[in-house]
C-alpha cells in the first residue's frame, strides 16, 4: 500500500469509528423557544414522538422565549457532548458566537421552523422551515381575491419582533398589498405570537378605528393571535369573519373551530412536524455521512370554510396543540 493510500484508509477508518452504528445511539439536544402558541406546543409534542419512533434520545430545553436561555442550553448541550443540536431560534440575530462553539466541538446544528441571519449560514448543517415570505403572500393573495378590488383597510398583528418568521410574513403580505391599490395596512403592531397580546392589540385597533367600522380585515402572523383578536371583536359587538375578515397562519385546531363557526375565514398551514425531517437528515448524516440540502422546505397550504373545517378540527385536536 502506498503512503497516500494508507493515509486515506486511516482517515476512513477514523471516520467510521466516529460514526454511530445506529440511530438508537444518537442523542439530540433541542433548544425550543417555549410554549407561546398552540403550534409551538404541538411542535414540542410531535418532536418527542418523532424521536421515539426513530429510537433517538431527544433532550428538550424550554427557553421561555428568551434568547439568553437558548444560548445557555446550547452551551450545556455542547458540554454534554450530544451528537446534534436542534435550534428553533427565537430571533434571527446574535447566534454566531455560540454556533461557532458548536462547530468547533464538531456538533452539527439543525435549525427548526425559524431562520438566522445570513452571517450564520456556514454555522449550521441544514434548516427545516417553511418559506415564510410565501406564507405571507398566500395570506395576502387570499384577501385580494376575496375582496375582489373593493377598498379594504387591514390591521396586522405581527409576531415576535426580530423573529425571521415575523419579518418574512410581513414582507410576503406587504408584497401583495403593493400590487393591489385597494388593500391598505392601516395599523400594524406586534402581538408576540400569543393569544393574550393578540386580544389586547386588537382591542386597541378597534378603539382607534371607529369601534372597528374602519377595519375590513385582520391579518395575524399566527392563529393564536387571531383567536385572541376574534374574542376582542366579539366583546366589541362585532361579528368576526363577517363584519371583519380574518386570515392567519399555522392551521391550529382552534382556528378550524372558528372557521367552522363562521368566525374566521382562512389560515395557512405550518406543519408542527419539523423534527421528523430534521431527525432523518441528522441520522443519514451521522450514520452514513450523507450531507443534507441546506434547506428542507415544508409546505404552506391555504385552508378556508370550503375545506370541511370541522373534520380537520376533529383530526388535529389530539396532536398536542
Ligand atoms: O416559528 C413558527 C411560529 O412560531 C408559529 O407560526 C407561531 O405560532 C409560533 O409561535
Amino acid at each position: 500500500m502506498t503512503s497516500k493510500a494508507l493515509l486515506a484508509a486511516t482517515a476512513l477508518a477514523a471516520l467510521t469509528l466516529a460514526l454511530p452504528a445506529t440511530a438508537a445511539e444518537l442523542t439530540v439536544g433541542f433548544s425550543q423557544i417555549g410554549s407561546e402558541s398552540g403550534w409551538r406546543a404541538a411542535e414540542t409534542s410531535v418532536s418527542k414522538s418523532e424521536a421515539t419512533k426513530r429510537k433517538v434520545t431527544l433532550k428538550i430545553a424550554d427557553a421561555q422565549q428568551k434568547q439568553e436561555n437558548q444560548i445557555k442550553a446550547i452551551r450545556s448541550f455542547i458540554a454534554q457532548g450530544v451528537d446534534a443540536i436542534f435550534l428553533a431560534p427565537v430571533v434571527s440575530s446574535g447566534w454566531d458566537a455560540v454556533l461557532k462553539e458548536a462547530k468547533e466541538a464538531k456538533i452539527p446544528v439543525v435549525l427548526l421552523d425559524r431562520d438566522i441571519d445570513p452571517s450564520g449560514k456556514e454555522l449550521y448543517l441544514t434548516a427545516v422551515t417553511s418559506d415564510s415570505v410565501h406564507e405571507g403572500a398566500v395570506a395576502g393573495e387570499w384577501l385580494a381575491k376575496t375582496v375582489a378590488g373593493k377598498p379594504c383597510n387591514v390591521v396586522e398583528l405581527q409576531g415576535t419582533v426580530g423573529a425571521s418568521v415575523a419579518t418574512n410574513r410581513k414582507k410576503g403580505f406587504d408584497g401583495v398589498v403593493a400590487k393591489n391599490a385597494n388593500l391598505k395596512v392601516v395599523r400594524s403592531q406586534t402581538g408576540d405570537f400569543t393569544r393574550a397580546k393578540g386580544k389586547e392589540v386588537m382591542e386597541s385597533f378597534i378603539k382607534a378605528e371607529g369601534g372597528g367600522k374602519n377595519i375590513c380585515a385582520v391579518y395575524a402572523h399566527n392563529d393564536d393571535m387571531m383567536v385572541g383578536a376574534i374574542q376582542a371583536m366579539k366583546e366589541a359587538g362585532l361579528k368576526p369573519g363577517k363584519d371583519i375578515l380574518t386570515v392567519s397562519i399555522d392551521a391550529v385546531p382552534d382556528i378550524f373551530k372558528a372557521i367552522a363557526a363562521g368566525e374566521a375565514n382562512a389560515t395557512v398551514e405550518l406543519t408542527p412536524n419539523m423534527a421528523g425531517p430534521a431527525l432523518d437528515a441528522i441520522m443519514a448524516y451521522k450514520v452514513k455521512g450523507t450531507v443534507p440540502p441546506k434547506w428542507i422546505q415544508t409546505e404552506s397550504k391555504l385552508y378556508t370554510a370550503a375545506d370541511d373545517p370541522q373534520k380537520i378540527y376533529d383530526s388535529k385536536k389530539g396532536l398536542g396543540y
